[in-house]
């Protein structure tokens, strides 16, 4: 089987890139190791920024996004039993799209399947080879047996545990591990406030979200080596009761848990993110601590350029967009994991309770609070910076 770009992973990036390929009438092939069902249910990330949504609008599947998805003009920070309202659309004229990435997910697929794009799940073992060769190919085992694409490109776009990063030889990996985890639960309860609330409290950090008007998102800090069999729905609903209060009398809605996982907490930037006919998008390439919700956001960002420097090679033979991915991305990279990390370290209690970070972290809260210029900071990197270098893609 030949293809002109073939993609590891359907994930966001792997899947959005096949659309925005396919919108320019470039072919690509999608490789899933996972079945349809689960790539469509793993519940994530559920916030968009503005140009992310626009993203998804422009290459056609923004419809139910927009029907179904939230819109948010502003976010709460609440600390000191004090919420502190702020205003994204005041502040930078955007606001962001509240919709989980399960949806959109599900949407990218529909689309793929709509228009008869190849796309296989339950591929097993997923090798590449000749990637300093102009014909690179993937292979893979599906239905026992071994298959192969040969392709111009190969877009390793299969997250953080897939096997792409692996084929760059010179990468040098930047990494921060956190001392503490999310365990983010779903219940079936209306919110209990317009907009997320992100809470500092001295048990530490709380996320109260939503996915619907009757499905709610929360997350709570806990160790990083914490079980689930140590959070019966019990103690999670005292917990965030405790960590949510404020002086305003909050009063949090309580359902049925419909799921509960943990996730660890990391910041990871390889570099470069690109080797030979290789390049590296989403997860592969970078992730950061979900405070924040910058990840599926960078993972569309990656895409964009990807896209936008495979059409130009498709199109009039460029290759200096292509050779430019790894160092336009990386700037976006570095800026949403600077982000990720400031919002990570002044929400969250250090585990050793050291009065110094503490009084640091307060001190930076309330300086967002009452300063114009820094709740101006936040709002703009939290609805997202502009796709700064999308001039140099014209
Ligand atoms: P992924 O979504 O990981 O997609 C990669 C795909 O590749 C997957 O479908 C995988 O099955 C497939 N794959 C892996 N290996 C192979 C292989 N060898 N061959 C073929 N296919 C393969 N971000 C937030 O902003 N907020 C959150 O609350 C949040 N929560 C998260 C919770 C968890 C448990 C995780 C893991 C991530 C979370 N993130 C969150 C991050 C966000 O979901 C990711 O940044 C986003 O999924 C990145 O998209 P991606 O397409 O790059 O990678
Ligand atoms: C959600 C996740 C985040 O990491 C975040 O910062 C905000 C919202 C969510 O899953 O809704």
């Amino acid at each position: 089987m030949r293809t002109q770009v073939g993609i590891v992973g359907a994930g966001p990036a792997g899947l959005l890139l096949a659309r925005l390929l396919e919108a320019q009438g470039i072919e690509s092939v999608v490789l899933e190791a996972r079945d349809r069902h689960y790539v469509e249910h793993r519940v994530r990330a559920g916030v968009l920024e503005h140009g992310c949504a626009e993203t998804l609008r422009e290459a056609g599947v923004g419809a139910r996004m927009d029907a179904e998805g939230l819109t948010h003009d502003g976010t709460n920070l609440r600390f000191g039993l004090k919420t502190h309202r702020i205003d994204f659309a005041e502040l930078t004229g955007r606001g962001v799209m509240v919709y989980g990435q399960q949806e959109v997910v599900k949407d990218l697929i529909a689309a793929r399947v709509a228009t008869g794009g190849e796309l296989r799940f339950e591929v097993g073992d997923v090798a590449l080879e000749g990637l300093e060769s102009e014909q690179p190919v993937i292979t893979y085992s599906r239905d026992g047996g071994r298959e192969s694409v040969e392709c111009d490109f190969v877009i390793g776009a299969d997250g953080f545990h897939g096997i792409s990063r692996g084929y760059l030889p010179d990468l040098t990996a930047y990494e921060r591990n956190y001392p503490f985890a999310w365990l983010g639960i779903l219940a079936e309860a209306p919110p209990s406030a317009a907009e997320l609330i992100y809470a500092r409290h001295a048990n530490g950090f709380a996320l109260h979200s939503m996915r619907s008007p009757t499905i709610t998102r929360m997350y709570l800090q806990v160790a990083p080596d914490e079980s689930l069999d140590e959070w019966p729905d019990e103690r999670i609903w005292a917990e965030l009761h405790t960590r949510l209060a404020d002086d305003s009398g909050f009063v949090l809605t309580e359902g049925p848990l419909l799921s509960k996982g943990i996730t660890p907490m990391r910041s990871f930037v390889a570099s470069p993110m690109r080797h030979g006919r290789l390049y590296l998008a989403g997860d592969a390439a970078h992730i950061v601590p979900p405070t924040g919700a910058k990840g599926m956001n960078l993972a569309v960002a990656d895409v964009r350029l990807l896209a936008r420097a495979l059409g130009g090679y498709y199109a009039a033979g460029r290759e200096d967009l292509l050779a430019a991915y790894s160092d336009t991305a990386s700037r976006r990279v570095w800026r949403s994991t600077h982000f990720s990390w400031w919002m990570t370290t002044n929400l969250h209690k250090s585990p050793d309770d050291d009065p110094f970070d503490e009084a640091l972290a307060l001190a930076q809260l309330n300086y967002v609070v009452t300063s114009r210029a820094m709740a101006t900071a936040l709002a703009e990197n939290y609805t997202g910076l502009p796709y700064e270098h999308d001039w140099y893609y014209r």
